[in-house]
């Protein structure tokens, strides 16, 4: 058994990227060191900013919010409830949010989608024809974006690990996506009405994530999203990992070193076309009617 290379207890966990194990007392320390570190660095959270973490419930959102009112954020909540009944998944991750909200008594806002938009994610998903996962997407960044707008929040922090991130960018680069490709950044500045968005997770792996969150004794919702299961992401996850393990680094290599040299370039090569308000709701889009808003009159015509 390894031992913690910062005060020689048993270790807890061994990352062969970084060739350092650490015990169950240091590790949380490193971890939140490193967070401070990229948020600085990548200029994430300046001293005026007011944070608002989307929490779904899951091990990342909720160690996310922990970890920044650690570092002396004072981070408000977000739990848009999907609606999602299988499983019972949007009441026990709920459930989960107000748990954490309570412990460190910050708090959390809770938005319905099917008060917002007229249906849950189910029918939507099913009136409008799509995926269950993009119209997902396309109502969550709305509706994130609005009520941070409405309330005065300058940041939207996000969960969004190197697991995440990687897969999303080996989905995007196997296709050759360019448009998509210049704006897959972990921090994406704020533009008329669209709210700053970062992911200050994107330095650590779905494991390190969740270790983190265990060792911190926050309970959370393991069950992953009933639409989830057959996701093309989940496969290139998979590949990520037999690649990591057998050149570790790689990930973070392959994601690290598109954003710092490819997506800056992408990003001056492939500007977003105009915004404009939505003719319907008024919010930023680049056609006439918002996306948003073309999935709710669907939802309530269907
Ligand atoms: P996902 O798209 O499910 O992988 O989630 C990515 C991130 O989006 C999470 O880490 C959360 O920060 C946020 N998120 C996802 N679902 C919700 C939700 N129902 N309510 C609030 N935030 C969410
Ligand atoms: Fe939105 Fe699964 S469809 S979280
Ligand atoms: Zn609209």
């Amino acid at each position: 058994m390894k031992r913690c290379l910062w005060c020689k207890q048993k270790a807890v966990i061994y990352m062969r990227e970084h060739r350092l194990a650490l015990c169950k007392e240091c590790y949380p320390k490193w971890f939140l060191r490193v967070t401070e570190r990229l948020i600085k660095e990548w200029h994430m959270i300046e001293s005026h900013d007011k944070v608002l973490v989307a929490v779904s419930g899951g091990k990342d959102s909720l160690g996310l919010w922990f970890a920044l009112t650690k570092l002396g954020y004072e981070a408000d909540g977000l739990y848009l409830d999907l609606g999602i009944s299988a499983g019972e998944y949007s009441t026990k991750s709920k459930h989960f949010a107000l748990q954490l909200s309570e412990r460190i008594q910050r708090p959390l806002h809770i938005v319905s989608v099917a008060e917002e938009v007229g249906r849950p994610v189910p029918d939507l998903a099913f009136a409008s024809r799509r995926e269950p996962c993009s119209a997902c997407g396309t109502v969550k960044r709305y509706l994130f974006n609005k009520f941070a707008l409405e309330n005065g929040y300058t940041v939207i922090a996000t969960g969004h690990n190197l697991d995440d991130e990687a897969a999303t960018l080996m989905g995007n680069v196997l296709r050759w996506q360019l448009a998509y490709l210049a704006r897959q950044a972990p921090v994406l500045p704020a533009k008329e009405d669209l709210v700053k968005r970062i992911k200050p997770f994107v330095r650590f792996t779905e494991k390190q994530v969740a270790l983190f969150t265990i060792l911190s004794g926050i309970p959370y919702i393991e069950q992953e999203c009933p639409f989830s299961e057959g996701a093309a992401s989940l496969f290139y996850k998979d590949l990520l990992n037999k690649i990591e393990e057998r050149s570790p680094g790689t990930k973070w290599a392959f994601y690290s070193q598109f954003i710092e040299q490819l997506q800056p370039l992408l990003n001056e090569k492939f500007p977003e076309p105009e915004l404009k308000p939505c003719s319907k709701c008024g919010m930023p889009t680049t056609a006439e009617i918002c996306a948003f808003c073309r999935i709710q009159a669907i939802a309530y015509s269907g």
